[in-house]
């Protein structure tokens, strides 16, 4: 088997300017609602990319257009250099793995693994190197002569991911390939999967509708709503610099404040909200009076029991319900005008007797740099 290794990767990057699946204007409508509405993207050779989505917002059609199981109302799809928008699913060199592993429960892990290479691999003994090759790769060796009932859900899904690389694929499409497991195994296997999908080099393109599944097992996000690409980024550009309301709801929480541009000067914004005034310094302008959205992320904000000395980016509330998570607590605040804030506190100490509680009058402020602008 090929194998990408890091210099193989590096070599990769130099030439990425040549998408490896190019998505042109992809477009899909079913009698009367269109379920993809004119998505773009250029995929680089051994790019994981995902998409991330509410459900029913186009994720899976518009994979199973790149598979070639629905086929587009206009728009192309370009995979390495070749046109094959029109190409049925059996003449693409691409596999999709579904949800629901769809192994053959009669078959053992061996003859799941060899299935697809026995119609396409006349020698017996090329069969047995690939598929032993490929129970290696996902360390499941020591199981080949094992039924899929005997496996955990960990070990089933990585025999369909050994059975959708058989065939060597030069794509690799996963519609919620965890979706099926329960959290913890899901943190572990979405490692182990990224780990063995890097060690092939196969380009990947995944649905999800978990914003952590998408950030821990892909290099880029696109995040979809209403069958549009409102984003594409790595995950921290997405978490970090979200480029709208939806996007910085949807990945990770958030706190928004709406409000009006107020100060417009060449180093400094101020966006006036009901509940304070906000000092942005950093790239946005605009007319004065425009509607603004601020928003600041959870593990952002600072609480603290003293009155801050700025004159901006602070709040007053009252602790309403706070949540001891372990690692962290998120807390619960209500500003007098009635508006919800979370402020989430990294938990670094065993025992912190001082910590506010229920009905305490705290200060939540933040800092400038942590503030986002948002316009729609
Ligand atoms: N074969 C179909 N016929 C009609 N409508 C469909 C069909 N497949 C999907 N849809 C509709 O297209 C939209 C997107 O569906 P889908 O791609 O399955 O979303 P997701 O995978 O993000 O949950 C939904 O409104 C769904 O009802
Ligand atoms: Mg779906």
């Amino acid at each position: 088997m090929t194998t990408a290794g890091p210099a193989a990767s590096g070599a990769q990057g130099a030439s990425s300017s040549q998408a490896f699946l190019k998505i042109e204007r992809l477009t899909k409508q079913f009698d009367g609602i269109t379920a993809v509405n004119s998505v773009s993207v250029d995929i680089a050779r051994g790019e994981l990319f995902a998409l991330l989505g509410s459900s029913g917002c186009g994720k899976s059609t518009l994979l199973r257009m790149l598979a070639g199981f629905e086929s587009p109302s206009s728009g192309r799809i370009v995979l390495a250099g070749q046109d094959i928008t029109h190409v049925p699913p059996y003449r693409r060199p691409i596999n999709m793995m579904f949800q629901s592993y769809a192994l053959f429960p009669h078959l053992t892990v061996w003859e799941n693994v060899a299935f697809g290479l026995r119609r396409a691999t006349p020698a017996r003994s090329d069969i047995k190197e690939r598929v032993e090759s490929l129970l290696a790769l996902v360390q499941l060796s020591a199981y080949a002569k094992r039924k899929p009932h005997q496996l955990s859900g960990g070990q089933q899904q990585r025999v369909a991911l050994a059975r959708s690389l058989a065939l060597q694929p030069q794509l690799l499409l996963l519609d919620e390939p965890l979706g099926a497991l329960d959290k913890k195994l899901r943190e572990t296997t979405q490692l182990e999967l990224v780990n063995i999908l890097e060690q092939v080099g196969v380009t990947c393109v995944m649905v999800t509708h978990d914003q952590e599944e998408a950030m821990t097992m892909s290099k880029r996000i696109a995040v979809m709503s209403e069958g549009e690409f409102l984003q594409i980024g790595s995950p921290s550009e997405v978490y970090e610099t979200p480029n709208c309301r939806f996007v910085a709801d949807f990945v990770g929480d958030v706190n928004l404040f709406e409000g009006t541009l107020s100060v417009d000067e060449p180093d400094h914004v101020i966006v006036d909200t009901p509940e304070c005034r906000h000092f942005v310094g950093h790239g946005v302008s605009g007319t004065i009076g425009m509607p603004l959205t601020v928003a600041v992320r959870p593990e952002k904000m600072h609480i603290s029991r003293e009155r801050p000395e700025e004159a901006f980016n602070w709040v007053e509330a009252e602790v309403a319900d706070i949540a001891y998570l372990g690692s962290h607590t998120v807390y619960h605040l209500k500003t007098a005008t009635g508006k919800r804030i979370e402020a989430t506190v990294p938990n670094t100490e065993r025992h912190q007797s001082d910590a506010p509680t229920w009905g305490d009058k705290v200060f939540a402020s933040w800092a400038k740099l942590a503030i986002i602008v948002l316009t729609h």
